[in-house]
């Protein structure tokens, strides 16, 4: 079958299923390479299926022997035309190679925000998961959530508070380099995003997983965050986004006084920046991932998500290296706010416009495999023989 990668916009439709098991596979040998590290055994992952939550289920499982559920809200093959999505993918991927080496790879694809899934993760980890967990991992990104109780549909916005913002941004569909004009969110839209992208939903499922009893003593909970520098905090940590990590933080104080009693942890985990299918559609991120990408590169420490989660629980989490800030937070972006890293990214990204921002003067090339990556076009070592050779049945028999 031929897979083309189709867009609009900033957001990608097309996948190759093909490309997506070589990603995964890539990223498996990626974290087998580092070697075996203590960790957690039994982990519920929620937003597993791409980028973060899918690298923190790859480096537990195949660096630590972690057993794990994943629970993520994506679209299967339905035809030639609409094969779904790459998340679909990456856990049937997953799951496969996890199993072939005896582990427990569990996949629930369902609305996270649902009181119903939570219910269903629960009775399986009774039932046939050895009933406890001794981490969850909230990494969960969405524009919509329907409140479990009232029915109502929220939908997140990516903007600014109390200014507009102007700078550039880069229509990747288009291959466009252009000024992007970002209006303030209004009072409502502030907070339907911190409805949708706030702690509210992490601390339902704390509290409905610890009112179960299925939380080890010591259980360790995370969720990723973002705070970023002056270059982007007009827009995110200053913006709608920005309100709801502040909104994560309160839950995780919560949610540490939810735990005491079985000597609990939340931590929020501050991570770096990285390509992903949410990051790529925030306006002008990728424009700053192209400054960033380019000068972390030339220094040797520009990471993807698998390198990058796989750090933060192999040397930090679980091993000797973690950092903390004075807020408790883990702060594996002290790379990315490095001040030489920011200062040089500032400088490289005020000299890009539209005639150079695909030169290799910039991180383009970078970004844009990493992007592609996502939906399984351009990966490393991908078998062009076997995608072609693949039928729409192949896909449908998964
Ligand atoms: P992503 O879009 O790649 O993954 C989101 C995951 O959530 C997917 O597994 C998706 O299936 C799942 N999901 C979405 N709606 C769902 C629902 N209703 N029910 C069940 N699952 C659902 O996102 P990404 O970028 O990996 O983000 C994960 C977290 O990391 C977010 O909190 C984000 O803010 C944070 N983060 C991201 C950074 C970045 O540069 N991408 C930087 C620092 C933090």
């Amino acid at each position: 079958m031929k897979f083309e990668h189709k867009m609009r916009g900033n957001v990608s439709f097309g996948v190759n299923p093909i490309g997506c098991k070589q990603e995964v596979n890539n990223q498996i040998d990626f974290v087998k390479e580092q070697g075996a590290y203590e960790g957690p055994k039994k982990v519920l992952i929620i937003g597993a299926s791409s980028s973060y939550g899918l690298a923190t289920r790859i480096s537990l499982a195949f660096g630590a022997n972690a057993d794990t559920i994943g629970v993520s809200f994506e679209k299967g093959p339905k035809s030639e035309k609409n094969l779904g999505t790459a998340g679909w993918y990456n856990n049937i991927y997953f799951k496969q190679a996890a199993e072939a080496e005896g582990l427990i790879a569990k996949n629930f694809v369902q609305d996270a925000f649902s009181h119903e899934t939570k219910q269903d993760v629960i009775k399986y980890i009774k039932e046939e998961f050895g009933g406890k967990v001794d981490l969850v991992v909230y990494s969960l990104a969405s524009s919509v959530r329907t409140d479990p109780d009232t029915g109502e549909r929220f939908n997140s916005v990516i903007k600014s508070i109390d200014q507009t913002v102007v700078g550039p941004n880069v229509n990747i569909q288009k291959q466009e380099f252009f000024e992007h004009v970002l209006e303030p969110a209004t009072e409502e839209e502030i907070a339907d995003t911190v409805k949708v992208m706030g702690g509210e939903d992490w601390q339902l499922w704390m509290e409905a997983l610890k009112e179960a009893g299925v939380l080890e003593e010591d259980v360790l909970t995370v969720n990723y965050s973002y705070l970023g520098s002056d270059l982007n905090r007009p827009y995110y940590g200053d913006g709608t986004l920005g309100q709801a990590k502040a909104d994560c933080e309160v839950k995780a104080d919560n949610i540490n006084e939810l735990l005491t009693d079985i000597n609990g942890k939340a931590t929020i985990v501050v991570a770096t920046a990285v390509t992903t299918k949410a990051s790529s559609v925030i306006p002008f991120f990728p424009v700053y991932c192209m400054g960033l990408y380019r000068i972390m590169a030339d220094n040797g420490t520009h990471e993807t998500p698998i390198m990058h989660q796989d750090r933060i629980y192999r040397d930090m989490l679980y091993g000797n290296n973690a950092e903390y800030d004075d807020k408790g937070r883990l702060r594996p972006d002290s790379w990315e706010l490095d001040p030489e890293v920011q200062k040089e990214a500032e400088t490289l990204i005020h000299t890009i416009n539209e005639d150079n921002f695909t030169s290799d003067k910039t991180g383009y090339s970078i970004f844009m495999k990493e992007y592609l990556n996502l939906a399984g076009f351009d990966v490393d070592g991908y078998n062009e023989a076997e995608g072609e050779e693949t039928t729409l049945d192949d896909l449908l028999a998964l």
